[in-house]
């Protein structure tokens, strides 16, 4: 059976296919607009039924935080109806459907890092429509593993990691918020841990988990800026600001670190430290 990863231009899906060698067994089929539209239920049943897959990656998502709050009817119709296409598509074909949450469904205001169990309420668009695509998933899929993760960053596609490399190049300072608190996420790490994970499932037996994924540790914006600028050696001074001196359209979550423990209890999965990843995509970037 082959394994479908949708959105594979992106961060996510760029990582997957970059490690899907390290599995020679497999059989990856890497998709993305527009040749796999996951909103396109004839198109995507089609796809599932003639290529056989046994297994989807979700890494399709529409993933503009801000643009999102002016542009809601996409947002939903990809990350909602999305999410409900191919959780259609998996039960009918008997496949497990692996996909890829946000630490955005929380609203932030807890003082413990959150557990998969504790209550969403997310407080921007992006994030109601990741939580609804979530919900369509576990009322439609028999298989699933829903992974939610946070600031997630690559050397592929756009992030916060190469926006300060090119900013930390061009300034001699800027400002960064301090009062927003998560874990960076290498998507590197991030697809090895779900390679890792799908690698280990049996195809006879059904899962509905829903899990959460970063990389180790803790820190704000503004910290994580310091050790990009310290780590690439750029002199760029970083000031730390309050999110109400750096105004967004979305708002963002204050807190939105994700509870590990049960993904690395059930799997045996390692997840490094967000610095040590740093320092080696840094390196990767820079090289
Ligand atoms: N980025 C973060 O900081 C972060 C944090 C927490 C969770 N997540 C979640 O992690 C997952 C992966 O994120 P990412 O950063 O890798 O996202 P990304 O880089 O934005 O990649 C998403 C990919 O999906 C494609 N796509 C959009 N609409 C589609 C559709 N209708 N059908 C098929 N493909 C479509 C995009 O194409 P276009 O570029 O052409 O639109 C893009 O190639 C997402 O579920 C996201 O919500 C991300």
């Amino acid at each position: 059976m082959n394994i479908l990863v949708t959105g594979s231009n992106g961060q996510l899906g760029s990582e997957i296919r970059a490690q899907a060698s390290l599995y020679p067994d497999r059989h990856f089929l890497f998709l993305d607009l527009p040749d796999l539209d996951i909103t396109n239920k004839e198109q995507v049943d089609t796809f599932c039924r003639e290529k056989k897959i046994g297994s989807i990656i979700n890494c399709a998502a529409y993933t503009a935080v801000d643009k999102a709050e002016s542009d809601a009817e996409a947002a939903f119709l990809v990350n909602r109806e999305g999410a409900a296409v191919l959780a259609s598509c998996a039960s009918k074909y008997n496949a497990l459907l692996v996909h890829i949450s946000t630490d955005y469904v929380f609203n932030g205001e807890a003082f413990t890092p959150y557990r998969e169990s504790d209550h969403a309420s997310p407080i921007g668009v992006y994030g109601i429509s990741k939580w609804e695509g979530e919900e369509r998933i576990r009322e439609i899929s028999p298989s699933y593993f829903i992974i939610r993760t946070s600031w997630l960053y690559s050397s592929h596609g756009a992030n916060f990691l190469k926006t300060m490399l090119r900013l930390g190049a061009e300034r001699e300072s800027l400002n960064v918020v301090f009062d927003q608190i998560g874990s960076p996420t290498s998507a590197s790490d991030m697809a090895g841990a779900i390679l890792f994970l799908l690698d280990r499932t049996d195809s006879a037996h059904r899962y509905r988990h829903t899990y959460h994924y970063s990389n180790e540790g803790v820190c704000s914006w503004y910290d994580f800026a310091v050790s990009i600028m310290d780590i690439a050696g750029l002199g760029c001074m970083v000031r730390p600001v309050e999110s109400s001196e750096y105004p967004q359209t979305a708002r963002r979550p204050h807190f939105s670190v994700l509870n590990k423990s049960a993904i690395k209890r059930d799997w045996g999965i390692h997840i490094p430290h967000w610095r040590a990843s740093l320092l080696r995509e840094i390196e990767k970037l820079l090289k």
